[in-house]
């Protein structure tokens, strides 16, 4: 899975899809899960974004955001709703619903050159009023809940590659959003660690399925299945 598009391949790809065997509860730890990294990852993004105007990666491709507004419309979620963005990376999501016409947006990240970067290009677009803050989504240090929707594009993914103790990372990962997310609120995840059948596992307490995204589907040696994830959970 690449981190640019749905069904893409490349260097990235190798190295932060599932690594080998799956550990016994999850992955093999990988540098992917851990802050230094992707505080470089944004450093050097927002230099290029300095220096070039570039962007950066969109991950899963624009089709992924395409997608989550898409259904945001089907289901006439209304544009006052509280979004939240957990680990917005550069915002650029941010910046679609905003385009979009939401206008209660939150993006939150653990790397404050991400957030810098999202700020950068926020006010490039001439849109003021997303609210960025610096979070660890695994240790919330703000009063941050009430949100109608949260959303999470490869971010439960890259913890689940921590070093550290995933498997508790990721248990906490769910406490953190049950806290999050208002009772009857969606849950829009994408991933491309982890298959629909283990999603409705990790999300099995508090949340329940209520949609299945269709994404793109490959094809290979005889065997066909989905390289990416994205399920809609609502908090019961
Ligand atoms: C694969 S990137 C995805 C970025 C963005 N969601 C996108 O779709 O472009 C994972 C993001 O999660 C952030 N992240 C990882 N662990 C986090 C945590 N515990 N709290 C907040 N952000 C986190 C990283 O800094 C990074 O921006």
């Amino acid at each position: 899975m690449s981190a640019g598009a749905d069904a893409g391949s490349g260097a990235v790809a190798a190295e932060w899809s599932r690594q080998g065997s799956p550990a016994k509860d999850g992955f093999v730890p990988s540098v992917l899960g851990t802050r230094e990294h992707w505080d470089a990852v944004y450093e050097r993004e927002l230099q290029a974004f300095q220096e070039y105007g570039d962007t950066g990666e969109i991950w899963f491709g624009e089709e992924s955001m395409k997608r989550l507004v898409r259904w945001m419309h089907k289901h006439k979620i209304p544009l006052d709703a509280s979004v939240l963005d957990i680990g917005t990376g550069n915002g650029v999501f941010l910046v679609e619903l905003a385009k979009f016409g939401f206008s209660n947006i939150t993006g939150i990240d653990y790397s404050p050159s991400a957030i810098q970067l999202s700020g950068s290009i926020i006010e490039k677009e001439g849109l003021s009023n997303i609210k960025l803050e610096v979070e660890d989504f695994l240790n919330l240090s703000t009063k941050l809940s009430g949100f109608h929707i949260c959303i999470d594009k490869g971010t439960f993914d890259a913890i689940s590659l921590n070093p550290d103790n995933a498997v508790e990372k990721r248990r906490q990962y769910v406490k953190s959003l049950s806290r999050v997310l208002e009772v009857k609120g969606f849950f829009l995840i994408t991933s491309c660690n982890w298959t629909k059948e283990e999603l409705l596992n990790e999300f099995s307490e508090g949340f329940e399925l209520f949609e299945e995204l269709p994404t793109p589907t490959f094809s290979f040696g005889g065997r066909s299945g989905n390289s990416v994830a994205s399920l809609v959970f609502q908090k019961t």
